[in-house]
């Protein structure tokens, strides 16, 4: 993906340990389709030399106000009048201090004030020790500059440069990235919360053994990113899968479909919208045995019965919130053929406002898929795409559908 085609950034690099990170994380920025300005103050050239973050982002790095480089001897307003945003990263506490005060005796500060806030967003990503963290002057100063307009990203937690462990890292490039795309996506569940089930069930034959299926859980893990990024509040009820959770998403793991179901309700009770990717089993073993079912060598297989699993869509499609229109359901149908009249069929039979088809075999795993959207109105494709460019589009159409046109 190019998420970032056609954005321009100055990165800001104040001093800390974590200036080796902005190395890759210029190059992350670059490879997602940006451009980058960088910028850095006298103490990260303590922490990393100009002459990389100049190699990496292929332009000239500036450091000082004086900067005689710029014809009119205005680096702080040429260079922060072209950017989509100003991106500090590393921040350091002593860095957020000086932008609390509107200090402007250093460029990187100097450009920070100097910068239209209306136009060019300011995102923090704060790198320090645990003590300076949780000291009350750096969550004072965040409280400011949050209230001052500041996007701030958040830290990451464990062990540190010091040798202490705990909150205060300067998050890992590929957070960062994530957090940065997704401030740039509409916020049109913005204030929402989203409940997403992922991946397949596992149920249990006895302790080593089970029935599954091959659902990736990609889909439903984009759907979550794309809602987060969207502004909502996600939590994802996942089945066995080893993905990593998208960035903000508050993430439940469960194995069966009872456990999804016992996890989802309650969720759904607060939720706005419900959107079931998950490939839920439709049957499980009625007697899953405590200990492992021997072999015992008479050549006789042990017979299972099945007993049908609960209809989780089903089952949040018929609840008070959904039927008063509080709860927003989204159902999935992965089918092998005739998809339109299955979609359509499923939709009636689930009783949700959107249902939406895919070919499973031809989906399965992979990172790209085309969708069939089916509503009250009609049906309408969605071609081929990323599995997270479709659940963007998909999150778009399930807001347009929240806010009918006056
Ligand atoms: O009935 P079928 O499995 O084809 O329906 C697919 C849709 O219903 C998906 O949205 C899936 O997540 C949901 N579903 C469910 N609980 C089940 C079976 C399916 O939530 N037991």
């Amino acid at each position: 993906m190019n998420d970032l085609a056609g954005k321009h950034f100055v990165l800001g690099l104040s001093g800390g340990i974590a200036c080796y990170k902005a190395a890759e994380l210029c190059r992350a920025l670059i490879k997602e389709g940006a451009t980058v300005q960088v910028v850095m103050t006298e103490a990260a050239e303590q922490f990393i030399t100009p002459v990389t973050m100049q190699a990496l982002s292929g332009r000239n790095v500036y450091t000082s106000q004086w900067d005689s480089r710029e014809p009119n001897n205005m680096p702080h307003i040429n260079l922060s009048r072209e950017a989509d945003a100003i991106l500090v990263a590393p921040c350091s506490a002593d860095f957020m201090a000086r932008l609390l005060h509107g200090r402007a005796d250093e460029l990187l500060s100097l450009m920070c004030l100097a910068r239209p806030v209306d136009q060019v967003p300011l995102l923090l990503a704060p790198a320090m020790n645990r003590e300076m963290w949780a000291h009350p002057a750096t969550q004072r100063n965040m409280a400011q500059l949050t209230a001052d307009g500041a996007a701030i990203l958040g830290v990451g937690s464990g062990f540190q440069a010091c040798g202490e462990t705990g909150d205060g890292r300067m998050l890992e490039p590929p957070e960062l990235l994530e957090d940065i795309v997704a401030f740039f996506q509409p916020k049109l569940l913005a204030g929402k919360q989203v409940l997403v089930t992922a991946g397949p069930t596992f149920e249990a034959i006895d302790p080593v053994r089970g029935i599954t299926n091959l659902s990736s859980g990609k889909m439903g893990f984009a759907i979550a990113r794309a809602a987060r990024e969207a502004g909502a509040s996600v939590t994802l009820v996942a089945g066995p899968v080893s993905l990593p959770t998208p960035r903000g998403v508050t993430r439940i793991d469960v194995k069966s479909a009872q456990q999804m179901l016992e996890a989802t309700v309650p969720e759904a009770e607060r939720a706005d919208v419900f959107v079931a990717t998950a490939a839920v089993a439709d049957w499980r073993p009625s007697n899953s045995s405590d200990h492992k079912i021997k072999k015992d060598g008479s050549g006789n297989a042990p017979q299972l019965a099945f007993t049908e699993n609960p209809d989780i869509l089903a089952t949040v499609a018929k609840s008070a919130r959904a039927a008063s229109g509080r709860l927003f359901c989204v159902g999935f149908a992965a089918e092998s053929h005739d998809l339109v009249a299955n979609a359509q069929a499923k939709r009636a039979r689930k009783g949700v406002p959107l249902l939406v088809g895919n070919i499973g075999p031809a989906t399965f795993g992979a990172d790209d898929n085309a969708l069939l959207l089916v509503d009250a109105q009609g049906t309408q494709d969605v071609p081929r795409a990323s599995k997270l460019a479709l659940a963007r589009n998909l999150i778009a159409e399930i807001a347009r559908r929240m806010r009918p046109a006056a």
